[in-house]
């Protein structure tokens, strides 16, 4: 049942609504059965800016239901966030302005989506409406359920199945494999959303759905257009709540995008999941909550925050033995920069790998500006030859050498001569930083190994061990 809401916008008058009444008398006697589309209804007893009340719907509805409301001067529609027997607490999914006491208010129950391969290519809202002014997508064989199956972690495949991204930073320290979760740190403006769209355009997939969540509208025309480009559009699904929606909307569209990655590793694809970013989820989760009622916990994040995030992001991965898999790449804003906020220290607690970056990189003009030294892929050992191992370790060694006697250089303290590796490091890691160094636009690296060693060429050659 994929609910459009704007379908029931009927002008209710007076006799339309002793019609609803009528209505929603005869279909009390019928609850549980889903041919009908209005199970159960009730009425509006409490309005305010971000949620509204109604009664009625108590002993019938559960968490997550869709409802909607008919008011005299429009139809809103929500989601219920709180039962109690005085009534249920909906979460609109527009503004409660139209909504007024006494109107009736309608159960549709959980919003099944019915994803099909014809949604690669659109763009859709976060109850999968089109958003892209197209006609809707054609739903696909079966309507998915609200509640997601996580694939038992016995039976989900090993992630052990490596792929290039493109991206030479990434691809050689922090290699990934299909499946892995991945999240890109950093404080605002240093660079997510553009790591992103490069790391989107990877060939290794099938399919890639992008999320994008809080997003500034004039940003998701130039990501999808520019960034992602017509030719990877044509095998991604953009689900898109941007930052003037509802909290509502912005809390459902991961669950939404999740559900159509879902869809496709299920036929066998192997899936990009792109979520730009998990931080403005985690907002939209806390604002839904705390108008719910819940007391915050850590920096005014509620405990239901923190039990969401792990239920979302468990969902990525391998799936079952035969199935394909999700990997998943999420940005997660630092606020002020703090790497210890709370919903970045859960988040990184779920993954299989972070990469940070650093504002001080972006101001030197460097990048993607990736702190190689402070990112780690969990899975890397898997990606890595043992060579190339090595030699990643010691170019991280070099860069820590580099880094480490910045300010001593600066001083004119430092004399070659002295550290053979301190002098080989500041001979080399110029010529490194140089060869990481990529635009969007800039090709992707077929191979980043080869492309360091050209560059390293002019110096003298980085040996292994
Ligand atoms: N690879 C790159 N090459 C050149 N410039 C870049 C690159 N990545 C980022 N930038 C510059 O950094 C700016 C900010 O990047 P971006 O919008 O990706 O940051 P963000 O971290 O997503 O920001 P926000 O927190 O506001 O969402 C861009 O407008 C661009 O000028
Ligand atoms: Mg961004």
């Amino acid at each position: 049942m994929n609910p459009d809401m704007t379908q029931a916008n009927a002008s209710p008058t007076p006799a339309g609504e002793t019609v609803l009444s009528a209505l929603e008398q005869a279909y009390r006697g019928i609850a549980g059965d889903d041919r009908f589309v209005v199970s159960h209804g009730g009425r509006v007893t409490e309005v305010s800016p971000t949620h509204y009340s109604v009664s009625g719907l108590s002993q019938t509805a559960r968490l997550g239901d869709l409802v909607s409301c008919r008011g005299r001067r429009g139809t809103g529609a929500g989601e219920v966030v709180r039962i109690s027997a005085e009534g249920v607490l909906v979460a609109p999914f527009e503004k409660t302005g139209e909504i007024g006491m006494g109107e009736p208010v309608f159960n549709r129950g959980p919003l099944g989506l019915a994803p099909g391969p014809s949604w690669r290519g659109r763009v859709i809202d976060a109850l999968g409406r089109p958003a892209d002014a197209k006609p809707a997508p054609a739903k696909g064989p079966a309507a998915i359920g609200s509640s997601p199956v996580t694939p038992p972690a016995m039976q989900r495949q090993r992630v052990c199945d490596p792929f290039r991204t493109g991206v030479r930073v990434i691809d050689i320290f922090t290699p990934l494999c299909h499946g892995q979760r991945l999240g890109i740190f950093a404080g605002s403006g240093v660079g997510k959303s553009t790591l992103l769209s490069m790391l989107a355009n990877a060939d290794a997939f099938d399919t890639v759905v992008i999320a994008l969540v809080g997003e500034r509208g004039r940003e998701v025309r130039e990501f999808l257009e520019d960034t992602i480009g017509a030719e990877s559009m044509k095998k991604s699904v953009a689900v898109v709540a941007t930052s003037d929606e509802s909290a509502m909307m912005r809390r459902r569209a991961p669950d939404t995008a999740m559900r159509v990655a879902e869809y496709f590793r299920d036929r066998g694809d192997k899936v990009l999941l792109i979520l730009d970013s998990i931080t403005r989820f985690a907002h939209a989760l806390r604002e839904v909550a705390i108008g719910a009622g819940e007391p915050p916990v850590a920096r005014g994040y509620p405990a239901s925050v923190f039990t969401e995030l792990p239920r979302l992001l468990e969902r990525a991965g391998p799936g079952e033995t035969g199935r394909g898999s999700i990997t998943a790449i999420l940005s997660v804003l630092v606020d002020g920069d703090d790497h210890n906020d709370p919903v970045a220290d859960a988040v990184r607690g779920i993954l299989d790998g972070h990469v940070v970056l650093d504002r001080s990189i972006a101001e030197q003009g460097r990048y993607p500006p990736v702190n190689p030294l402070a990112s780690i892929s969990r899975l890397a050992d898997r990606a890595w030859s043992p060579d190339q191992k090595r030699l990643v370790l010691r170019l991280r060694n070099m860069l820590a050498r580099f880094e480490d006697t910045r300010d001593i250089r600066l001083l004119g303290a430092y004399q070659a001569g002295i550290d053979p590796d301190l002098d080989q490091a500041v001979r080399q890691v110029p010529l490194i930083y140089e060869a990481l160094t990529q635009a969007p636009s800039d090709p992707a690296s077929a191979d980043p190994f080869a492309d360091l060693a050209i560059k390293l060429r002019a110096g003298e050659p980085v040996h292994a061990g």
